[in-house]
């Protein structure tokens, strides 16, 4: 595995002169950070070996090296979930990737429900912590000791410095910016109203179906991580309609503005 990794890294390295020092991983419909990017160069998934592509509708699937908000960055445009039927390995390869080449810290960010009562659609979240219940630790398996250790600590994998540099951003351009701990499942269902009751009493206030194996990868690699949902709808039960991934996708559509400018304006400062 840690030889797949690393020829990943050299196809990379012979494509982009870029040493990124900030990964970002975009979510669904969230990838028009992009256009702020000075791309020297934007691979897609399928050209990087033994990377997978995305089957996900609005997800782009590409890997965009360049200079943003005065940064060297890398910009993963989608990701690939464990419910599309990949190993966990597979899922976290790409960000395993970004980590050996180098970056210091990542910024992922996904689309979620809202389980929190007082949020509504549209909100943005910063992840203070998270709850894996998507049925596996990615991490199971022969430990790769080049990347960290067998026993990876979790106290920290959102470390507060880097919300309390997002929290300033947020405040500085207006945005009423909520905090909370994100639950992630394996999916592709949407929970049942029953469920979304159960994770609210464990103390859930979004619920997703990735970002959970990408930071358990980052933690492993000690590598600090910011995570920002978008509350793309309330989830089940708590409104009378039901969920569909076109109000995801419609979501993101009305927020990615105020979502790029805090997402730049971070690169900006961390
Ligand atoms: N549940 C799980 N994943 C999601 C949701 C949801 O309500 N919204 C966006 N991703």
């Amino acid at each position: 595995m840690i030889e797949k990794i690393d020829e990943a890294v050299r196809y990379i390295r012979e494509r982009s002169k870029v040493q990124p020092e900030v990964g970002v991983i975009l979510g669904s419909g969230l990838g028009d950070v992009v256009d702020a990017v000075e791309v020297d160069v934007a691979i897609p998934y399928g050209e990087i070996p033994g990377a997978k592509a995305s089957t996900v509708l609005g997800h782009q699937g590409r890997m965009i090296f360049g200079r943003a908000a005065g940064r060297r960055v890398v910009v993963m445009q989608g990701r690939v979930h464990y419910y599309e039927g990949y190993e966990m390995n597979e899922v976290m390869f790409l960000s395993r990737v970004i980590g050996r080449l180098g970056i210091n810290q990542l910024v992922v960010t996904n689309a979620a429900g809202g389980v929190n009562t007082s949020y509504v659609a549209g909100d943005l979240m910063l992840i203070s912590d998270h709850i894996n219940f998507m049925g596996i630790n990615p991490l199971r398996g022969p430990n790769l000791e080049a990347l960290g250790v067998r026993f990876p600590d979790m106290t920290e994998a959102y470390p507060e410095s880097l919300r309390a540099i997002a929290r300033a951003v947020a405040k500085e351009i207006g945005i009423d910016i909520k905090e909370g701990v994100y639950l992630a499942l394996s999916g592709p269902t949407y929970e049942t109203p029953a469920e979304i009751r159960a994770f609210r009493t464990l103390g859930a206030d979004a619920v997703g179906m990735s970002t959970v194996p990408e930071v358990i990868a980052m933690s492993h690699m000690n590598i600090p991580v910011l995570g920002i949902s978008c509350i793309t709808n309330m989830a089940a039960g708590i409104l009378k309609q039901k969920l569909t991934h076109q109000e995801v996708i419609d979501t993101t559509m009305r927020v990615q503005k105020q979502f790029t400018e805090l997402v730049l304006g971070v690169l900006k400062r961390i």
